[in-house]
């Protein structure tokens, strides 16, 4: 028995080798909207397997009933390698959107894929009139805030053991210019100024982007995505 799983672990990971070692092109990579029933399980698959926070299905249900234009998926060949799901709706008397899940598997990282999946979920944000979007994103987790950082994201507050593992979060946001600031640039559009004051972070840990958090707020160029 041990020996079957060993072998088929060992399969895996030749597998994994075979698409690292592989040179794919950013054009073989598809994307599509979330379309129906069948695409859960793929969602559940990935993010179960990568995100340390368990999910039910009627959490991911929930996203992807109520959002399906939110979420999308990234296949190669026909194997589905990423997924993003979102949502959006009213907040404090704000429209703004939400990053639920976000993953890439590990042999497709570092393409691309996750910037395309978030830009594609924020995209449809934007144009449906989301002032803001915002997300979690443990405080460790290297790769993810280098991703959102570069697309704009600020730390908004840090939320003390915010996982169930009892690791911290960020709170990440990105603002879209309003229609009437777009001319002066840069601006400072948050009405709830306590959004932006972060308690928690020491001055030690703070990146860059909390620098900019101070001082002003980041406004999201789309078109640089
Ligand atoms: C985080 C994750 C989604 C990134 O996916 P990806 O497809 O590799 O991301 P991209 O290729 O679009 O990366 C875009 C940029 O983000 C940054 N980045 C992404 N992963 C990084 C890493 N591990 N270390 C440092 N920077 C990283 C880089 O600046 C990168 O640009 P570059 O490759 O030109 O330097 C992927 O690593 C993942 O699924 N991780 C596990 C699940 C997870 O943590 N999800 C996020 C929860 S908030």
């Amino acid at each position: 028995m041990e020996a079957t799983k060993k072998t088929e672990e060992e399969g895996n990971e030749n597998a994994e080798k075979v698409v690292e070692e592989e040179e794919f092109s950013a054009s073989e990579i598809e994307y599509v909207s979330y379309g129906g029933e069948h695409h859960l399980p793929l969602i559940m698959g990935l993010v179960d397997s990568e995100l340390s926070e368990p999910y039910s299905i009627f959490t991911y249900r929930y996203f992807v009933y109520l959002w399906p234009q939110l979420s999308f998926l990234a296949f190669h060949r026909g194997k589905c390698v990423g997924t993003v799901v979102c949502k959006m709706g009213e907040h404090r008397n704000t429209f703004r959107g939400y990053i639920a899940m976000l993953v890439v598997i590990k042999p497709y990282r570092g393409k691309g894929i996750a910037t395309e999946l978030v830009t594609r979920s924020i995209q449809v944000m934007m144009e449906s009139g989301c002032e803001e979007v915002t997300l979690e994103a443990e405080v460790t987790n290297k790769g993810a805030l280098a991703l959102y950082g570069r697309l704009g994201f600020v730390r908004a507050k840090r939320l003390f053991r915010y996982y169930l593992n009892g690791v911290d979060a960020f709170r990440l946001k990105l603002l879209f210019p309003s229609p009437m600031s777009q001319s002066s640039l840069p601006i400072v559009a948050d009405t709830d100024g306590s959004h932006w004051h972060n308690d928690h972070i020491p001055i030690e840990e703070c990146s860059e982007n909390t620098d900019i958090l101070y001082l002003s707020v980041v406004i999201f160029n789309i078109k640089s995505i």
